[in-house]
């Protein structure tokens, strides 16, 4: 198999006290190694649900997932990823490693150089509550990759941040994505950040989630997300994909 990741009529039922919710239906999708993919969706129409079964949360109850190695490692980064505030930014990047068993004096030595290589060498020390919302989001990034991850997941990682701030955000973790050569699947709910972050959008239906549509964005990579929502292509984007998912209606 070619791509890393390949899902074949991926479904998802919950069965709750009332009753049976169909989340996802029929979502077939393959990504190839350091593809960046945004999934965007309505609210509540099944897109964390996809990432939870990905990262083995949740049970599928339906359908195929396919990886294209053996022993994968899949980082996940949640929405309003918190940081544990009696911790140092250090210990708080090591926690992941921490919690998979995998700490070790060399895993320890490459958090430090993310941390270093990602300018927060002079805050290693520091507390999140002595750092911006941007810098402490930028720790959550480092944690998730200190674990060496083949695939990074990402849900709605910067919907709590000021408009400024996520710009910024998506500019800072867009760089280090790029640079980690890291197969992304980012769930959001801003079309603007899905077009001017991933090479392949992907629209969801309202729930239970079906592929509506696929975007193959080509705008130029090597510019940054900012600089991409310049371009008039990035209009032309937007514009499909908001009709895609019937906001007004
Ligand atoms: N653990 C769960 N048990 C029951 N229903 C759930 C559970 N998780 C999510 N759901 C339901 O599944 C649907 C899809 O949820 P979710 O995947 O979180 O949507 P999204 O991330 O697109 O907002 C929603 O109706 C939600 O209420
Ligand atoms: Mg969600």
């Amino acid at each position: 198999m070619k791509e890393l990741l390949k899902i074949n009529k991926l479904s998802k039922k919950y069965h709750t006290m009332k009753g049976e919710i169909e989340a996802v239906k029929d979502f077939s999708f393959a990504a190839g190694n350091s593809s960046f993919i945004a999934i965007v969706g309505p609210s509540g129409c099944g897109k964390s649900t996809i990432l939870s079964i990905l990262c083995g949360i949740e049970k599928k109850s339906g359908g195929k997932i396919y990886f294209g190695k053996k022993d994968i490692t899949i980082g996940y980064m949640l929405q309003n990823d918190t940081l544990l505030p009696w911790l140092s930014v250090l210990d708080n990047a090591l926690l992941g490693l921490k919690i998979q068993g995998n700490l070790t004096k060399e895993t320890k030595k490459r958090t430090i150089e993310l941390i270093k290589t990602y300018g927060l060498g002079d805050f290693i020390h520091c507390y999140p509550n002595e750092l911006s919302g941007g810098m402490r989001q930028r720790v959550a990034l480092i944690r998730t990759l200190a674990i060496d991850p083949d695939i990074l997941l990402l849900d709605e990682a910067f919907s709590s941040l000021d408009y400024q701030t996520r710009l910024e955000v998506s500019n800072d973790v867009y760089q280090i994505i790029k640079k980690e050569n890291k197969t992304t699947i980012m769930v959001t709910h801003d079309i603007g950040e899905a077009i001017s972050m991933a090479d392949t959008v992907i629209v969801l239906s309202k729930r239970p989630a079906q592929i509506k549509n696929v975007y193959n964005i080509e705008l130029n990579e090597d510019e940054l997300p900012s600089s991409k929502r310049t371009h008039k292509d990035f209009n032309r984007y937007y514009k499909m994909i908001w009709e895609d998912l019937d906001i007004n209606v």
